[in-house]
């Protein structure tokens, strides 16, 4: 059927319609007692993931009917399209060649036999580009204009040119060099800069404009701000030895002041979301070191070689992208919840929100006609185990469902480069403690306690003591229907290498949901429009005249007050 025909008219549509439909009185503990060996079947791994989604609402059956889904759409084949370089990316033009990012180290084009020039030595000369400033200043190497080497980096961009980066950094804190400190300031909010900008020597402070456009009115003021924080320390002419760009547009880098050879490149064939392996995240590779950054993209790489070497049916990206279809468009969950079990990894929601709402939050598909069914949910999350202090109730006991991905992993990361903190054994103990609360909290949700019997004990039997009450429906307050499904992520510990993995398979299981939906994940226009209204509000609140206004009459009215609450005249 391919992209240009809506999906939700297609037989195998209809076909998952009537499966849900015979589906929606079947209870998880029902299709674990009925399967001794389906927490087996439905766990699959990809590099060092492994992923149960056995407590999905799913049957061999499903999937069957899923993977047809998949080839009527052709997901494969837009997939392949994708790593491929064609321009899925159809309202700009582009290819979406994120893939390409996670190019291995190796020689430049000129230094190869045969030479040849492909994106690929592009990447390579950039990642050598990020690796040369990044151990100059771990090195001690790179100074600044007063002759002091550079301790602190602050990365000043937004979107995707700030949540990567800084999901990862905060990620990889056991990677983190010693000495030089990473700050991050995205929100055009001063109070976000200032705080960056807390503790820092103008003399040894570097900045990273990470913006692709170079045009974010957020990071340009930022950019701005902090030009001005330099300049004032050291002097105008000190501009270019404390700033350094990564950006699609190095002309409007070299005009804000900043050294041609400090400007990293990226493409227009990568969207910020995406990123993540790009120069947007020099900051990154300035942390962690090259090394471990090429770990992260070897990390990428295991899930990307997945995703296009391997049938539908045994291709984890695919399949879990078809399983949220599934809870999206036939159970009609419309948000899902990812809940990391590391507090390390808190940011990983945020960041999963741009990746996804971003990518799927449309309704055109690719020909510009309506799309026909729901497309992208509602990403949330948080880390555990805060969030079963704060949103889990609802989890449980809510009116609404949200499928969870629980991420786990098997070893504490806190023990690497012999830092002050816990010793050994207690970190191990809290680990237990976190590993067993997420395994719990799947346990829950899928098997639930109360009337229809408690949860599925590890002797299969369907007993299980009880005592709160709510085993025996005496306590309908108490009382858990589970039947919310999950899927549980679960690695050996927290390194570049999984981090890579689990935004891989992330990143790709969004753009597999967006070709069953037959929609552009690659763009973002519905966030022009915002932008654009801004720019004159702005002149508006701050004008020293009152401004002539032609809003709606709550903006206007708003505008007024808040010139009013400024002294402003209106
Ligand atoms: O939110 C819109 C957006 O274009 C994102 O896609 C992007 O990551 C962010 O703004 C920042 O854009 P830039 O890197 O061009 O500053």
């Amino acid at each position: 059927m391919g992209p240009s025909a809506d999906i939700s008219a297609a037989p195998e549509w209809r076909a998952l319609a009537e499966h849900c439909d015979e589906m929606a009185p079947v209870h998880l503990r029902e299709l674990f007692a009925a399967d001794p060996g389906r927490a087996d079947r439905f766990t699959s791994s990809v590099g060092d993931l492994v992923v149960d989604w056995s407590r999905q609402r799913v049957t061999d059956r499903t999937m069957e009917l899923l993977v047809a889904l998949a080839r009527r759409a052709g997901v494969a084949e837009r997939m392949e399209a994708m790593v491929g370089g064609a321009p899925v990316n159809a309202t700009e033009g582009r290819a979406a060649l994120h893939t390409a990012l996670r190019a291995e180290p190796g020689p430049a084009a000129s230094e190869r036999s045969g030479g040849g020039t492909d994106v690929g030595d592009g990447v390579r000369r950039e990642l050598r580009r990020m690796a040369a400033l990044a151990d100059g200043i771990r090195s001690g190497r790179r100074l600044g204009a007063t002759g002091r080497p550079i301790t602190a980096v602050v990365n000043l961009g937004i979107g995707g040119s700030d949540l990567g980066p800084r999901m990862a950094f905060e990620a990889l804190a056991a990677y983190h060099h010693d000495r030089v400190r990473c700050r991050f300031a995205s929100n055009v909010d001063g109070s976000d800069l200032t705080a960056a900008l807390s503790g820092l020597d103008p003399a040894e402070t570097l900045f990273i404009v990470a913006s692709k456009s170079f045009a974010t009115v957020e990071t340009l003021a930022n950019a701005a701000a902090a030009r001005a924080w330099i300049a004032a320390a050291l002097g105008e002419e000190a501009v270019a030895d404390h700033f350094a760009a990564a950006t699609a547009t190095p002309e409007a880098a070299v005009a804000f002041g900043i050294d041609p050879a400090a400007v990293l490149r990226l493409w227009d064939w990568v969207g910020g979301r995406l990123s993540l392996c790009s120069a947007a995240a020099a900051v990154l590779m300035i942390a962690i070191g090259p090394e471990r950054f090429s770990e992260m993209l070897a990390g990428f790489r295991a899930v990307d070689e997945h995703l296009t070497g391997r049938p539908v049916a045994d291709n984890l990206p695919m399949l879990l992208g078809l399983v949220a279809v599934w809870n999206r468009n036939f159970w009609g969950f419309g948000t899902r919840a990812v809940l990391p079990y590391s507090s390390r990894l808190r940011l990983l929601p945020a960041y999963l929100q741009q990746l996804d709402m971003e990518s799927n939050g449309k309704q055109t598909r690719l020909d510009g006609s309506p799309a026909g069914c729901k497309t992208g949910p509602v990403v949330w999350g948080g880390a555990g185990t805060d969030g079963q202090h704060s949103f889990h109730q609802w989890l449980h006991q809510g009116a609404d469902i949200a499928p969870a991905d629980f991420i786990v992993f098997a070893e504490p990361d806190d023990d690497l480069g012999g830092r002050p903190g816990l010793d050994r054994s207690s970190l191990d103990r809290h680990h237990d403690l976190l590993a067993a609360n997420c395994l719990a909290q799947a346990e829950a949700l899928a098997f639930g306690s109360g009337a229809e019997g408690g949860g599925i004990g590890d002797d299969g039997d369907g007993t299980r003591d009880d005592s709160d009450g709510a085993r025996d429906g005496s306590d309908p307050h108490g009382r858990c229907a589970g039947n919310r499904p999950s899927t549980v992520i679960l690695a050996p510990r927290l390194t570049p290498s999984v981090l890579g993995q689990i935004a891989a398979l992330y990143e790709h299981q969004v753009a597999v949901q967006g070709a069953v939906w037959g929609i552009n994940s690659f763009d973002q226009p519905g966030v022009e429009l915002g932008k654009r209204l801004a720019g004159p509000i702005a002149a508006e609140l701050s004008s020293p005249d009152p401004p002539a206004l032609g809003h709606d009459a709550a903006t206007n009215a708003l505008i007024r007050r808040y010139r009013r609450l400024r002294n402003r005249p209106c």
